[in-house]
């Protein structure tokens, strides 16, 4: 059977986050530089917005560029940076038929000025958008996110404008970069790397986590919907008993 029709429609992750990765492992394979990776993730992109869109998955987060990411050479940083634009200025269409809104999380200040400019227009001209919202985490790094949520939070405190017998869980939770999102219920990452990279900490909580060995580039449709079933036949307890879920 075809693995979408294995998936139940009323068990549906609302929030899927994915770290996608392996493109410069792809490339090389085939004796390629990293770039043509890099280039090939694209389309792997389009089938995965597509598809959460088709399901629907209403809340879809990319890691597409990390705060240690800057620390690659200079000529790959520039590559991806180059990617996004055109990346963006190619997919604009794609997002408005489909309904979906864009978003990025991450310090974006830090983007080359085209880039972010681009951003912004696409995320402005995508706002009212309502099937689906797709975030870019681009010069994101979850200690990064913590670490300015702690700052601000603290300037409140000095100024008085909130007590720190005030600060809860979602005090924390409306200062982060993803104060509009709902936790993330499926992980995945792909190039059979298993571990989190400073994405997410905080939100992945109670994440189910998801790993595979294929390369983000060759990653298509079906890839995600048999991780959706693979999610589907998982018991989230959320700390509580079995017993206490089937009553
Ligand atoms: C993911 O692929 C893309 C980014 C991190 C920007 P990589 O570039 O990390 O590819 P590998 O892991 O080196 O194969
Ligand atoms: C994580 O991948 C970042 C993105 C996918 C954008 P990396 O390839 O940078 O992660 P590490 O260095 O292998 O942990
Ligand atoms: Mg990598």
């Amino acid at each position: 059977m075809n693995p979408k029709d294995r998936i139940d429609a009323s068990k549906l992750p609302k929030h899927l986050a994915v770290i996608m990765d392996g493109n410069g492992r792809w490339a090389k394979k085939q004796g390629f530089f990293r770039s043509f990776g890099h280039e090939n993730g694209t389309k792997a992109v389009r089938e995965i917005v597509e598809a959460c869109a088709e399901l629907p998955i209403p809340y879809l987060t990319l890691f597409a560029f990390s705060t240690e990411n800057w620390n690659r050479p200079k000529a790959e940083v520039e590559t991806l940076m180059k990617l996004l634009v055109s990346s963006l200025k190619k997919e604009i269409d794609t997002l408005e038929e489909h309904n979906i809104k864009l978003n990025a999380i991450g310090n974006l200040e830090a983007l080359p000025k085209k880039a972010f400019k681009e951003l912004k227009e696409v995320m402005e001209k995508t706002k009212s958008n309502k099937h689906m919202t797709l975030t870019l985490a681009l010069s994101y790094g979850s200690r990064e996110e913590i670490t300015k949520t702690i700052k601000e939070i603290s300037l409140k405190v000095k100024n008085n404008l909130i007590s720190p017998s005030d600060i809860d869980e979602s005090v924390i939770n409306n200062h982060l970069y993803t104060k509009d999102l709902p936790d993330v219920d499926l992980l995945i990452r792909t190039s059979g790397e298993q571990r989190i990279s400073n994405f997410l900490l905080w939100q992945i909580a109670y994440a189910e986590l998801y790993f595979t060995e294929t390369l983000w580039p060759d990653y298509r449709k079906n890839h995600l919907f048999e991780a959706i079933v693979d999610y589907q036949n998982r018991e989230r307890r959320f700390g509580k008993t079995s017993e206490q879920l089937n009553n």
